[in-house]
């Protein structure tokens, strides 16, 4: 999909969309035609009334330049959000390609719908994201997406607005697409292959720990979670440094179970094919650094991904053992499906003591609590530090990518307390299961600040997602656009 602008409506075009608001009787930002399609638009206006996702073809008369005009429903007024030019520009697009359309056109619509640039970003993610289709392995492939003409007057805040949005849109198709994978097809070996041709492309420079490096190294909860797989584990690193010389980074985690399997406390055989998604926390890392890299951010950002395949055999690591993590740090195993927080917690101590990062955040599918407790639309978040929660939460609001805090005090911590270890991996029967990860988590770093991001709810498409057309069936992307929201804002 190739996008352009174009600064008069009246040009050439298959398909020319503009937006319409609840109880309104006008296309935004449409220019006046002829007396003809003005009577049959009012009329189709009055037949759609601006209903929030609805569309409405008109086809427009063979001498005119525009072939048809599409009205598309933004709702009601006051019910905009930061996110419905997003999704209904998502209806659009999904439409023009079911149309098998060429290339479409979309008015962006005036400042009072929206800031321009926002409505220029929104229009941009939600097309290309909602155009994604994860098809590599069928023979019958998706249409091929129609190109994209934004009818805007021209500026250079305008073309750089843009290009920002097309690479930021391209991070999280990055991450869905690798995030859809299957376990077969993606291991923890495919993963770093993954990083180091996206690292070799935008020159930052890629890391990858093997065994029996990582065991050498003291990366007890890696080494210990991988063992029971033929598919080695990796600890995965990318550096981005375009900020001043010595100034600290921003360390981003993210855990990537290529497959969850619970290990020897094997998980119950229902939806377990869904655990391919355990490796979404570690895609959202690939997909930010990607895209970090080719925006070319003023900042230092370091990724680091730790990668397993837990599995039940006879050398998997078992209930009962002890281990010790990198943070020196032992951990009583109770259950092996715990894992995420043991190869988090490796890979949060490494980014603590070797990089002293100005802030932490890591993404995890961690506790099917998170479901529980915040459902399948908003994402757990639990910090240490006031002001990098703040900075996250109005990130959260710009991008739509909802989070909720979940308390973390000492009661919580208490709950990790073992008899024969320093802590245990699971926390008192199914209370709070969510905070008590994060607990596990806390303990694994020294200062820093740092915010969990458990993403076990919203990392891909299941049962409550609110249905979005950019976010179709598979893996969502989730904390790409968020984090690099985050990223963009830091210096305000
Ligand atoms: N990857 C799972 C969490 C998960 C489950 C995410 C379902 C999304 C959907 C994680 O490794 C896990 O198994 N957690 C356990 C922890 C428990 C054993 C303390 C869980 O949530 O049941
Ligand atoms: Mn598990
Ligand atoms: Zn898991």
């Amino acid at each position: 999909m190739k996008i352009k602008t174009e600064s008069s409506a009246k040009k050439k075009t298959s398909l020319l969309c503009g937006f319409v608001l609840e109880n309104s009787n006008k296309v935004l930002g449409l220019p006046k035609f002829d007396s003809k399609t003005t009577a049959s638009l009012n009329q189709s206006i009055k037949d759609m009334e601006g209903k929030l996702g609805k569309l409405n073809i008109i086809p427009l008369s063979g001498k005119n330049p525009v072939q048809r005009i599409m009205l598309a429903g933004l709702g009601k007024k006051e019910n905009l959000t930061k996110d419905t030019i997003r999704f209904v520009s998502g209806k659009i697009a999904q439409k023009a390609r079911e149309l098998k359309l060429k290339e479409f056109s979309i008015i962006t619509p005036p400042s009072f719908v929206n800031e321009p640039i926002s409505s220029i970003s929104q229009i941009i993610e939600g097309t290309k994201m909602a155009l994604y289709k994860f098809d590599k392995f069928k023979a019958e492939k998706a249409e091929s997406s129609p190109d994209l003409t934004i009818i805007v007057s021209k500026s250079n805040k305008i073309s750089k607005a843009i290009k920002t949005s097309e690479i930021i849109a391209n991070g999280a198709i990055f991450t869905k697409s690798i995030a859809n994978l299957p376990p077969n097809e993606c291991t923890p070996t495919t993963l770093a292959n993954f990083a180091k041709t996206v690292s070799k492309k935008n020159k930052m420079k890629c890391t990858v720990f093997s065994e029996p490096e990582l065991k050498k190294k003291g990366f007890g909860g890696i080494s210990a979670v991988g063992q029971g797989s033929t598919n080695q584990p990796k600890l995965i690193i990318l550096e981005h440094n375009r900020g001043p010389r010595n100034e600290k980074p921003i360390v981003l985690v993210g855990k990537a179970v290529t497959f969850d399997t619970g290990g020897i406390s094997l998980k119950p055989g229902a939806a377990m094919d869904e655990m391919k998604f355990d490796k979404c926390g570690g895609c959202t890392v690939l997909g930010i650094m990607k895209a970090v890299s080719e925006l070319k951010l003023p900042v230092n950002v370091v990724g680091i991904i730790p990668s397993v395949e837990n599995m039940p055999g006879g050398e998997s690591y078992r209930p009962g053992d002890i281990i010790k993590l990198y943070s020196g740090k032992t951990a009583e195993i109770l259950n092996t499906d715990a894992e995420g927080r043991l190869i988090l917690a490796d890979a949060l101590s490494y980014g603590e003591k070797h990089y002293s990062p100005k802030a932490i955040i890591d993404f995890a599918t961690l506790t099917g609590a998170c479901i529980v407790a915040l459902g399948n639309n908003v994402a757990a978040i639990v910090s240490n530090d006031e002001k990098l929660k703040k900075k996250i939460n109005e990130a959260s609001k710009r991008t739509t990518e909802e989070v909720w805090e979940l308390p973390l005090n000492q009661d919580y911590m208490d709950m990790i307390k073992s008899d024969v270890a320093d802590m245990k991996n699971v926390g008192i029967g199914r209370a709070a299961g969510t905070i008590t990860a994060a607990a596990f988590l806390k303990n694994a770093i020294e200062k820093t600040p740092w915010t969990h991001i458990d993403i076990a709810g919203v990392a891909w498409t299941q049962g409550a997602t609110k249905e979005k057309s950019y976010n179709p069936k598979g893996a969502t992307g989730f904390g790409v656009r968020l984090i690099l929201d985050y990223l963009q804002n830091l210096k305000n």
